[in-house]
């Protein structure tokens, strides 16, 4: 059910602004928030707003949670045509290209031809790059994105969401990126009681004030959850009224999620400190899959970390 974007009017302007605004030199954008915050929301909505339009836009995102080496460069790489001036073998390696040769390629060296890969791409610019998630990147994008941020060219507007940082290098590429001067930082929190109002006022009109607080307590102001509820309800008595659907039952702050007895499964896994390879070995699923529940269960039980997860897992799963 898309409802439109409430309650960020002044981060959007920011954005905006930032763009009509941009110099000759990258400027990074920092975006945090917790799962389900509407980052990508904001990004989205923020490039739809751009005036000019840009002519470029990179955009690329963790493509697994163990993503191999320069995932966000690949990730760009996958959508264009690989006609760049670079060694063909590094070129392969960068695009993850199934016949690349094998990592014989010096870190350093790799870490210049991906940023001459961009500056390429990127030509005179303005361009806009978007990195999304960084929280999940490998450390090479982390370089890379930090690289980029720093550099005196080219003038590109570098937009980054994350998830609170859970890593070290996570922590530290994201102080990089704001301690540049000029860079624009925001956090995303949750939404207020009256941009809830809004949001359900928009799938019922008549919604009443007492409604709309019973919602942004049931939901905690998470867009996410509350797009979900909106789905789950069905109709406007339901938001309070009824029993919440198993996913949506209420536990601390926000509602609490129904997993599946895999996701159960993975997620005991995940609180044993497992990796994902080690995971998708104990359980006979291949890694893709054990990713794809991580993400799930990262979203359902509203973590920003494996870590967080894993916490959560010891505190609910007993009960179960
Ligand atoms: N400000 C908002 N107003 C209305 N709906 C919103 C808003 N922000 C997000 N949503 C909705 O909430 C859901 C989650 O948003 P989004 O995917 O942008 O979150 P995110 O912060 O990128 O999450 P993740 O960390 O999982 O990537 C989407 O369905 C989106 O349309
Ligand atoms: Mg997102």
């Amino acid at each position: 059910m898309p409802v439109s974007m409430v309650g960020r009017a002044d981060h959007l302007a920011e954005l905006v602004r930032a763009w009509s605004q941009l110099g000759s030199t990258p400027l990074p954008v920092v975006i945090t928030g917790a799962a389900g915050m509407g980052k990508s929301l904001l990004v989205a909505a923020a490039l739809d707003a751009f005036t000019p339009r840009p002519d470029l836009v990179l955009s690329g995102a963790a493509r697994l949670h163990t993503p191999a080496p320069y995932d966000w460069l690949a990730a760009v790489l996958s959508r264009r045509t690989l006609d760049l001036p670079l060694p063909p073998d590094a070129l392969a390696w960068l695009a993850q290209l199934p016949d690349a040769p094998r990592e014989r390629f010096a870190p350093d060296a790799l870490l210049r031809l991906a940023v001459r890969a961009v500056r390429t791409m990127v030509g005179a610019g303005p361009a806009v790059l978007v990195v999304e998630d960084l929280h999940a990147l490998d450390p090479a994008s982390l370089n890379l994105i930090g690289e980029l941020a720093v550099a005196s060219e080219p003038p590109a507007l570098l937009i980054v969401t994350s998830r609170p940082p859970e890593t070290p290098v996570v922590a530290r590429t994201l102080a990089r990126l704001s301690g540049v001067p000029g860079a624009i930082r925001q956090h995303l929190g949750p939404l207020s009681p009256t941009d809830v109002a809004s949001v359900l006022s928009e799938v019922y009109p008549s919604t009443s004030p007492a409604v709309a607080q019973a919602v942004h307590e049931r939901t905690g102001g998470n867009p996410y959850w509350l797009t979900e509820l909106l789905v789950a309800a069905g109709d406007e008595k339901s938001l309070v009224d009824e029993p919440l659907p198993e996913h949506l039952r209420l536990a601390g702050a926000g509602p609490a999620p129904d997993l599946t007895a895999r996701e159960v499964e993975v997620l005991t896994c995940l609180a044993a400190g497992m990796s994902n390879k080690q995971v998708a070995r104990s359980l006979g699923i291949s890694i893709r899959t054990v990713t794809v529940h991580v993400s799930n269960l990262l979203r359902k039980t509203r973590s920003a970390s494996r870590t967080e997860a894993a916490l959560w897992a010891v505190h609910n799963l007993t009960s179960r």
